[in-house]
């Protein structure tokens, strides 16, 4: 069997977990991690048995690794995954792919300019009650799309994020709109934010997104902060019935004619280990990804909007 090359860059909370998954798949050979925390790297060798380790990404980006994961902080995705790109390497990086919109662009022209692939961690495109859902609306199990209502919230961790001056709406927004583009196949035509901070005063920790869509369709997002819970769920709206999605445990209920819900049997995945597969599965078929970068660079447009319609108090219009 060949294997396929492949190099993690940014090991620390999440990135760990792609190097878990890739660590666990026959057809890869995880070549090297980086991370410029010698601590996660230790844990990378501990926990994984990973050999090869390294401050300096540039090692992973002049070995034969094929492709790369980019799980660094996002202020570095652009530099490090315009690095991958240049050096000839199929690249997967989290969201948000970018900061500022016009360099998700550059990224998306250099890929396709290197014929690589850029993929972005939109995770909820590989998660089965997504996909459920996404296949009910397609065959107009919901009749007319009204709304769709998200919840995204769960508490602050200060032990994870120490003093990060982490921005929800750059963390969990990228996410809300993928999921609305994934299920609607639209994108807003304006956005209204508004926003508090509770916690840090200089920072939003909560707010309510609405976005008018084409078709008649809204979206409303909450994302916090403050909650205890780790709720990420989307209910959908429709004329002929309405479905709720958890996210995390993987559920769909239903409702049809009446308050009284059916839970649809959905057989849950690995997530983020789907979302891998499908990535080199393009790079070995040279095929393409649903969570390409012309999706990610969108969500960051979006992104940018939504913090201006915060810092302005006022709709924008796309
Ligand atoms: N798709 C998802 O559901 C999901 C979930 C969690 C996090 N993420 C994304 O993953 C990324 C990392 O998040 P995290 O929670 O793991 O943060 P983290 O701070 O735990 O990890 C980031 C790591 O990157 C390393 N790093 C920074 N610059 C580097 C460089 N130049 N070279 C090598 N390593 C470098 C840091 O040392 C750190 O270990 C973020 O972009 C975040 O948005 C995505």
């Amino acid at each position: 069997m060949i294997k396929i090359k492949v190099g993690v860059i940014g090991a620390g909370r999440w990135g760990q977990k792609h190097v878990d998954e890739y660590s666990n798949m026959k057809d890869v050979e995880l070549l090297w991690v980086s991370d410029i925390s010698e601590d996660n790297l230790k844990s990378c060798k501990e926990k994984f048995n990973i050999k090869n380790v390294t401050t300096d990404y540039n090692d992973v980006l002049s070995s034969d690794a094929e492709a790369v994961s980019i799980i660094t902080s996002n202020e570095t995705h652009f530099e490090v995954c315009k690095a991958a790109l240049q050096a000839g390497k199929h690249v997967l990086v989290e969201k948000p792919l970018t900061l500022q919109p016009k360099n998700a662009y550059e990224l998306v022209d250099l890929a396709e300019q290197s014929n690589k692939i850029l993929a972005v961690g939109h995770l909820f495109r590989y998660n089965n009650a997504i996909n459920e859902v996404k296949k009910l609306v397609e065959n107009k199990f919901f009749g007319d799309l009204y709304y769709l209502r998200m919840q995204w919230t769960i508490q602050w961790m200060p032990e994870i994020y120490p003093d990060k001056k982490l921005d929800i709406i750059v963390d969990m927004m990228p996410h809300l709109y993928d999921i609305m583009n994934y299920l609607t196949g639209l994108w807003p035509k304006n956005i209204t934010c508004f926003g508090k901070a509770f916690i840090k005063k200089d920072l939003e920790d909560t707010a309510f997104i609405i976005c008018e869509f084409p078709n008649n369709i809204i979206t409303h997002s909450e994302i916090s902060w403050t909650l205890p819970e780790k709720v990420r769920e989307v209910d959908v709206i429709g004329s002929k019935a309405c479905a709720k999605i958890q996210a995390v445990n993987q559920k769909v209920t239903v409702f049809e004619n009446s308050n009284e819900g059916r839970k649809i049997n959905i057989k849950e995945n690995n997530t983020l280990g789907d979302e891998l597969k499908s990535f080199l599965e393009a790079i070995s078929k040279g095929s393409t990804v649903s969570n390409d970068g012309i999706i990610g660079a969108k969500t960051v447009e979006l992104v940018e909007q939504t913090r201006k319609s915060l810092n302005q108090n006022k709709t924008i219009i796309l």
